[in-house]
């Protein structure tokens, strides 16, 4: 062991001047999506391993190799929640919100852990806006969320976005086009790449997925599933389509889009903005209409999505955000006792008025203290102690003025005060 501690590889700080950014995405969001009539929820950081490997399933990357799962003293096997769709889902049932009117809209804000291996853009803990909208199969639900997360990318100034379409159709046209995909990737296995040959019947529709360029021009060959849907799926991705359409928001139908979990059923989407580098996908979800099931739960559909806030802060236009504005900074004329107490009071007494103060904390001389009051920006400057009694200073104009007490300082700073 050498040296300080550092954090974890993938894992970050978020430092005070990162937060101001953040904070306004979080307001952002909470303020598009409350407006929409979804309603915050939060679930535990850990669930039951059993949770992620039924609800997004064994075959996939994520369950296969990126999950935190331990043993609990108990012996109980637990996992920090790789997403938030399926611990969403677990919720809805053990507290039996379809007692509720349907749909249940419902958001988070929470991070998020992957064994990933660690890039801009790609962390082992993360954190990600999602939205789940339960108990409803109607393709609007899809399109107001799928338009809502184009809305707050927009909003957030999101540069070079791009919204890629699909539908998986339900389980059965899938395990029937699986088959199909199947058919097609053994009888062209010599041209695979070895990692797509391998996973054939484990999870073939990844193949889609590969950089390799023998996988990729097998691809250009193979069945899609877009072309196979039933009438009835068909007809649900042209309503969802037309509604977008009705909403002005442009997208690509991609056959190719597969997600990196096993709950998909119908509309499957994803953004990606070019601003980013390979990890190129801002946000994606879609409809899960067999998840529930898979929990254990009555047949009950839903639909949602998640993004990631790093990438979008990372993609988005960064204008500074402004520090807040220092109204009163309480000086101290010598570095006595009393002073420190009556600059205390001073300061108790502004901030209760509502002014945004701070305090001399450094023992500076009053001239490293006047220079820090400067460095702040601060309005007005009250020095406590010394001859005259408390003077407040105008740091605009340079004016200097004795002031009879801290009512009357703060009843000044007040009046004088910047406009909000
Ligand atoms: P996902 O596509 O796995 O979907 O993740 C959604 C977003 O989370 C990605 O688009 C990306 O912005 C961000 N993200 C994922 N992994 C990382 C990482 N390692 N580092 C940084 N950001 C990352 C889901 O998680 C689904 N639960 C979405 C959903 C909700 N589908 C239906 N409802």
């Amino acid at each position: 062991m050498s040296g300080a501690f550092q954090a974890p590889r993938g894992t970050y700080d978020v430092l005070p001047e990162q937060a101001a950014a953040r904070e306004r995405l979080e307001r952002t969001a909470r303020r598009l999506l409350e407006g929409a009539g979804y309603r915050r929820i939060e679930t535990p950081a850990f669930e039951a391993t059993e949770l992620f490997a039924r609800g997004v399933g064994e075959s996939t990357d994520i369950v296969q190799k990126e999950m935190y799962t331990f043993e609990d003293a108990g012996g109980r096997s637990l996992t920090l929640r790789p997403e938030g769709t399926a611990p969403v889902c677990r919720a809805y049932l053990e507290h039996g919100m379809h007692k509720l009117p349907q749909p249940v809209k419902l958001w988070y804000l929470s991070s998020f852990f992957r064994y990933e291996r660690a890039q801009a853009g790609r962390y082992r803990q993360f954190w990600q806006i999602g939205v789940e909208a339960i108990g409803s199969d109607d393709p609007a639900v899809d399109a107001e969320a799928i338009v809502l997360l184009q809305a707050l990318l927009q909003e957030l100034g999101v540069r070079g976005v791009r919204l890629r379409l699909s539908s998986l159709g339900s389980p059965e046209t899938r395990a029937a086009y699986r088959e199909r995909l199947q058919a097609h990737l053994h009888a062209n296995a010599g041209e695979l790449a070895r990692e797509v040959r391998e996973r054939i019947d484990l999870n073939p529709l990844r193949a889609f997925d590969s950089d390799h360029a023998g996988t990729q021009a097998v691809m250009v060959r193979a069945p899609r599933l877009l072309d196979e849907l039933s009438p009835d799926d068909a007809e649900h991705f042209e309503a969802v389509c037309a509604l977008l359409d009705a909403a002005g928001i442009p997208y690509e139908i991609d056959p190719t889009l597969v997600r990196g979990l096993d709950y998909y059923t119908r509309t499957v989407f994803e953004f990606t903005s070019d601003a980013l580098g390979a990890q190129s996908g801002v946000g994606g979800g879609g409809r899960y209409d067999g998840l529930m099931e898979q929990l254990g739960g009555p047949p009950t559909p839903g639909t949602g999505w998640a993004a990631g806030i790093e990438r979008m802060l990372l993609a988005a236009d960064s204008t500074p955000v402004p520090q807040p504005v220092v109204d009163l900074y309480v000086a101290r004329e010598d570095g006595g006792r009393d002073d420190a107490s009556a600059a205390f009071a001073l300061a108790a007494q502004a901030r209760r008025a509502g002014l945004n103060v701070q305090l001399e904390l450094a023992g500076r001389s009053l001239k490293g203290q006047l220079k820090q009051a400067g460095r702040l920006g601060a309005r007005f400057v009250a020095i406590v102690g010394g001859q005259e009694g408390t003077r407040l200073r105008d740091m605009e104009s340079g004016d200097q003025e004795s002031v009879d007490g801290a009512d009357a300082a703060v009843a000044r700073v007040l009046r004088g005060r910047h406009p909000a």
